[in-house]
């Protein structure tokens, strides 16, 4: 769907993305980590043709981004803010506008505003929504023409735990349809839970590329086992045979409330790769 290949992008003679490279396939979300000023809202521009680069290759539905035809633009949607709403209208009247611009039926608005949970809110006025409604219209907009490749920079972006929730099913939602989508976030709880694969942005370079579980299992180094026991103790051993039969036991005897294997976070292994100290190990019991 997406193919990024030795893309550099500097402004005013400073480099903001350096030899960026990857893959989207069909149907995969595709989560970009990165902190502030890391180049992630530079490639999503990028890569929906909003910006030349300096050198490599980008190519969008088998097409080099320069190239796509209209009809191709319309298979893309792109949430890049949550501005450009018209406050003084509707959310229905919002998205009659998009209808038009995209040329789809009014008809579709009616099950969009159904899709983001702003059925009953069709008829107020921009200007009254909450922050979370805001967003939901925003995504409204990007879903009125059914793209099948969706661009979402921080859509959860100063949002509440529940909002966000329900803007993961919304999202998790397009990718059953067939939908794919390329995210941006600072969150890496949200794209541990959202994303196929994640790349890790950092002063421009990407880190590290591949799914979250296997990101976090490759920089598993302390390689330990942390049990919980019913007496209120917790414990960390070694995660190696022969502690297999120590927990066998105190599984028998029904004295481990929790356990749990050491995988870091993927906020854990940013901070690791991006040459900030890892926390301090914890002290591990040996056999
Ligand atoms: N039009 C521009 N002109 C000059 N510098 C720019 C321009 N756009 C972005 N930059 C610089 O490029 C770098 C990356 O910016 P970008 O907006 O891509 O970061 P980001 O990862 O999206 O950050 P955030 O998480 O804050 O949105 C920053 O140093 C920014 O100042
Ligand atoms: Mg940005």
């Amino acid at each position: 769907m997406i193919r990024c290949n030795d893309v550099y992008k500097s402004f005013s003679g400073k480099t903001v993305l350096s030899g960026i490279g990857f893959d989207i396939g069909d149907g995969e979300i595709f989560g970009l980590l990165g902190p502030s000023g890391a180049g992630k809202t530079t490639l999503i521009k990028i890569l929906t043709g909003q910006l030349e680069f300096d050198s490599g290759e980008v190519s969008v539905f088998d097409k080099d981004v320069s190239a796509l035809s209209g009809e191709d633009r319309k298979n893309i949607g792109i949430m890049m803010d949550q501005f450009g709403v018209y406050e003084r209208l509707s959310c229905i009247d919002n998205l009659k506008i998009f209808a038009d611009i995209y040329g789809v039926s009014h008809d579709r608005i009616k099950s969009t505003l159904e899709q983001v949970g702003l059925k009953e809110a069709g008829n107020k006025p921009a200007s009254t929504l909450s922050k979370g409604m805001r967003a939901r219209l925003c995504l409204a907009r990007v879903f009125m023409h059914a793209p099948k490749l969706i661009f979402l920079d921080e859509p959860t972006s100063g949002l509440d735990p529940q909002t966000m929730r329900q803007i993961h099913k919304i999202i998790l939602e397009k990718k059953k349809e067939g939908c794919t989508i390329f995210l941006t976030t600072h969150n890496m709880e949200e794209a541990h839970k959202l994303c196929d694969r994640v790349a890790l942005l950092n002063e421009g370079v990407i880190v590290e590329n591949e799914a979250p579980d296997k990101i976090c299992r490759k920089y598993n180094h302390q390689k330990t086992i942390k049990l919980h026991l019913s007496s209120g103790e917790d414990l960390i051993i070694p995660h190696e045979s022969k502690s297999a039969e120590w927990i066998g036991r105190l599984l028998a005897a029904g004295s481990i409330e929790t356990i749990h294997s050491s995988e870091p976070t993927l906020e854990t292994v940013f901070l690791e790769l991006t040459g900030r100290k890892l926390e301090e190990d914890e002290a591990c019991i040996t056999f």
